[in-house]
Formats: structure tokens, sequence, C-alpha cells
């Protein structure tokens, strides 16, 4: 936990007054709270300095987070037209995609999971949805860097071990190889869906369906739609035991990434009623497992929290960044399947009112570099405000919560299509590198170890190899 122990010992954790006014009837205030809190986030990221990586964020986030990041920073400029961090993140998606044109840089190998991949392919696929600046014309575009994401799912779809499937990890000898979850393939059926609607190609949504229908089969979409985690396979009999080896653990992301890509393809397929069951069932399990009282009610009935770890207080790094996704997955639905904006708009409302107020954090340098008294705590149910958390995750959260509520109104960008003026070339044949072309090896260090076995939960290998044990 990075809980600023200097500044709670010094008594200057919460400020009693709002530090971020919101008044979300007032777009330009929205746009200015909006600001500051981007600032903050943008404050954590040195890529762009001299020596640095372009794309990597400092220890100890992983080089998903940063994908993730970027994601979220071209959403910013589309929704607020502020382009003050165009520029670090076109650098940072070229250098981290286009090295092999694959998302799947040989620096990251030791801990490159099919999700990480995919939450720079989901960059790359909001970049080609909002026509935001596309590469130099030599260097792969953004809707090829998805499609060859696509490609490269396509080749590791595996029917031999639980009827299908992606596996967590790409290659055999990182932890968690034996692990088929909902997060990789959310991120495939995400992509597959975006992609169909983008580019009218049928193949795309031929897979989402496929991933969706793998998905319920094997139990991890249940028929009450509650998304779980992942499921096991046998390393040496390659069977999935569906029923001792799963994990149940619902996480606000997996069924975020789900909810999108089901809004996506409901409105591809002009809001056929299977597509709209699947969407209104995962909205009222959304809604009823992943908000909670806030202990102010001024602010909102209910809001969003990570129902497993933070009542608790143990979610890691990775974990208190996914309310984020939760929070633009839930407007992206209301974008494309207007009949939900309804439902969703007064959570995102609700939202965005307890995030600000939980930006209040006087945090010193180095842990929080942004305008003083704006650090974003991560949990909104209090009544008081910030909670002394700090980091990426707490900053890209309160950023979402107050931006995407600039969505899915009037005069909103709606993600474009080939034939609705997106620009981005795409190259059905993309692939990039294959996995046993030019690998390079990067050193094994305790966070790649650490990242490797922990990355979605740090319960989930304990649940399985439990349940594992228990039978043996
Ligand atoms: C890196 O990008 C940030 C945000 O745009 C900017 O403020 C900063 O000056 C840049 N740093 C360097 C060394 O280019
Ligand atoms: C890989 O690491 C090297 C050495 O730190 C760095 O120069 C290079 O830019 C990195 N590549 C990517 C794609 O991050
Ligand atoms: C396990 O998978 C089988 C085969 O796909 C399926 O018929 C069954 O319903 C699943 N069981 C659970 C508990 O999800
Ligand atoms: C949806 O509507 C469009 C335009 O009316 C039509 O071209 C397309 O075939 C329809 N798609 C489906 C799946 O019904
Ligand atoms: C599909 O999405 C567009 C916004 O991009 C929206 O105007 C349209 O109503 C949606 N179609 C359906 C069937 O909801
Ligand atoms: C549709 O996409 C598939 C999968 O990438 C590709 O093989 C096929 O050529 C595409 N079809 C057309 C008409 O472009």
């Amino acid at each position: 936990m990075r809980l600023s122990w200097l500044a709670a010992a010094l008594g200057v954790l919460a400020s009693p007054a709002v530090a971020i006014e919101l008044d979300l009837n007032n777009v330009e205030s929205i746009k200015e709270a909006a600001s500051t809190i981007a600032f903050g986030l943008v404050r954590y990221y040195t890529g762009n300095y001299t020596g640095d990586t372009p794309g990597n964020l400092p220890d100890p986030y992983f080089w998903w987070e940063a994908g993730a990041m970027f994601g979220e920073l071209v959403d910013y400029w589309a929704l607020t037209g502020d382009d003050s961090y165009n520029a670090i993140t076109q650098q940072a998606m070229i250098h981290q995609g286009t090295e092999n044109g694959d998302f799947m840089p040989p620096n990251q190998t030791r801990t490159l999971g099919n999700d990480d991949q995919g939450f720079w392919g989901m960059a790359a696929m909001a970049a080609a949805e909002n026509n935001f600046p596309n590469p130099p014309p030599d260097q792969p575009q953004w809707l090829a860097l998805a499609q060859s994401l696509f490609n490269q799912w396509v080749s590791r779809w595996e029917e031999q071990t639980c009827g299908g499937g992606l596996r967590w990890q790409i290659f055999t000898f990182n932890n968690g190889y034996n692990y088929k979850n909902s997060i990789s393939n959310g991120c495939f059926f995400n992509i597959a869906a975006r992609l169909a609607r983008y580019t009218g190609n049928q193949t795309y949504a031929e897979w989402a369906t496929r991933v969706w229908d793998w998905e319920e089969e094997i139990g991890l979409i249940t028929p009450e739609y509650v998304v779980r985690d992942g499921v096991g396979v046998d390393p040496i009999t390659g069977e999935c035991n569906n029923v001792t080896n799963v994990d149940p653990n619902q996480w606000t992301y997996n069924a975020g990434i789900f909810l999108h890509g089901a809004a996506v393809m409901y409105n591809l397929t002009n809001g056929s009623a299977e597509w709209r069951a699947r969407v209104d069932g995962l909205l009222a399990t959304t809604t009823a497992t992943f908000f909670t009282a806030h202990e102010d009610p001024s602010v909102g009935s209910i809001v969003m929290f990570e129902q497993l770890c933070e009542p608790l207080g143990f979610c890691n790094i990775d974990q208190r960044s996914f309310k984020g996704y939760l929070t633009r997955w839930l407007a992206g639905t209301a974008t494309v399947a207007p009949h939900t904006e309804p439902l969703i708009r007064p959570l995102l409302e609700a939202n965005a009112r307890a995030a600000a107020r939980a930006c209040s954090g006087n945090v010193p340098a180095p842990e929080f570099k942004g305008h003083p008294g704006t650090a974003c705590g991560f949990r909104w149910t209090m009544a008081a405000g910030f909670d002394g958390m700090v980091g990426v995750g707490e900053q890209m959260n309160a950023l979402a919560a107050v931006m995407y509520t600039l969505a899915a109104r009037p005069g909103a960008p709606e993600p474009l299509t080939a034939d609705t003026g997106g620009t981005s070339r795409g190259n059905y044949a993309a692939q990039g590198r294959t996995m046993d072309r030019g690998i390079a090896y990067a050193d094994i260090s305790l966070r790649d170890r650490v990242a490797a076995g922990f990355l979605t939960s740090a319960i989930v290998l304990g649940v399985v190899a439990g349940s594992a044990f228990v039978m043996i």
C-alpha cells in the first residue's frame, strides 16, 4: 500500500475542504476538474525524459498499466479537446507497439500476458475510433495494431484444452500459463467486437461470439451474468475442471470489459434481443455487485467499489486501477447502447462527485507531484473524502470518474468506423513477431516474478492451487 505515512504522521492527509470543484451541470467545470486530475496523473510518467523508455511507467507499475493509462489519455483528449498529452501518448504507443507491430516488446517477455497486450491494444482501438493523430505512414497504424492482436489471439485460441479460450500467459515459462482467465478472453472479445464495428468485417463478429459462447460454456459467465475470474488448466491432462479449479472472484474490470463488448455487439446487430439481454443482464449484475452506499447520501445513493479487496484494504497496485476501466466501459456502453444511458448516467455522476471529493489529498512529492491538495484517494465512499492512498491507479480512476460524465451526451464523440470518417489504415494480415522468433529475454527480476504470478489477483493462483491440492 502506498499510504503516505509521512503525510499521515504530519496529520495533513485529508483537508476538509473539497479541493477539486466539480459542477456536473457545467461542461467547463468538468473539463477543468479533469485537467487538474490528469496533470497529477501524468506527473507519474517519466518515459518521455531523456534516457527513459517511452511507454514505461516507473516502478512499481507494470507495462500493462501504462497501456491502460495511454488508452485513458486518448479518451481524455477525445472528450475534453485538451491535447496537452497527445505527444507523449503517441510517442509511447508507437514505441511500445510498433517495434514488431504487435504490442509484444521483447523487453516485456517475462511478464507478457494476453491481457497485458490487450490493454495496449484497446488504447490503439480507441485511437482508431477517435481519429487520434495517426502514426507516421511508415509505421504500423492504430487499426493495424489492433488487427495484429486479433490475429495473434486467433492463433493462440486453444480448442484442445477446456474446449477453447485463451490462456492468461503467452509463454509456457511464465507463471499463469496454466490459467484461462476472463480478462484475457475479455480483451479478445472487446477488441473483436470493436473491429467488427469499425471495419464491418463479419469474421471479427464471429470471433467475438465464439469468445462469449466459450465463457458461458465453461461457466466463467454464469446464467446470472456473474463474470468469474478464470479456470485452471491441468498441466498434465490439459483438462479444465470448472467446478473445483475455478477462481469465482468478481472484479470490476472483468464485468466491464464484457459489458462494453456486448454493447458493441448489440449495436452491430442493430439492437438484437440476444445481445440486449446480455447487456442488460451484465449491467444489472454490475450495479448490484460493484456499487455500495456512500457515507454521505448527498453525493449519490451508490458509488463504485472494488468489493473483493477494497473494504478490507488489500487491493494490490494493479487492482487499484480496475474501477477506472469499469467506468470507461460503462460510458462506452451508454454510448453504443443508448437505452442503458438513463441507468448509467446516475452511476457515473455519483462516482464523479465522490471521486472529486476524494481528490483532496495533501501529499508531498515524490509520492504525488500534481497540484498541491489534489491527490486522489482510492475509496470513493467516504464522507471525509481522501483516504490516504495515492498512485497511478487512484489518479486514473478519479480521472475516469470525472471525464466520462462527458460521454454519451449530445455532441459527445461517438466511436468512428471506416464508413463514418475513421481514417486509421488497417492491415488484415498484420501479425507481428511470432512466439519462436527473436525473443530477447530480459533479466528475471523479483518484480517480474511477482508480476507473472499475480497480475490479476493475489489470490487467483492460491485458490486454483489450493483446490488442486484438495483434489489430490
Ligand atoms: C514530458 O511530458 C510532460 C507532459 O506533456 C511535459 O510536461 C514534460 O515537459 C515532458 N518532459 C520532457 C523531458 O520532455
Ligand atoms: C527495451 O529496453 C531498452 C533498454 O532499456 C530500451 O532502450 C528500449 O527502448 C526498450 N524497448 C521498448 C520497446 O520499450
Ligand atoms: C463446465 O463446463 C461444461 C462443458 O463446457 C459445462 O457443460 C458445464 O455447465 C460447466 N460447469 C459449470 C459449473 O460451469
Ligand atoms: C443493420 O442495419 C444496417 C442498416 O440498416 C444493415 O445494413 C445491416 O445489415 C443490419 N445488420 C443486421 C445484423 O441486421
Ligand atoms: C448504435 O450506436 C450509435 C452511436 O454510435 C447510436 O446512435 C445508435 O442508436 C446505436 N444503435 C442501437 C441499436 O442502439
Ligand atoms: C475479414 O477479416 C478476416 C480476418 O482478418 C480476413 O481474413 C478477411 O480477408 C477479411 N475480409 C475482407 C473482405 O476484407
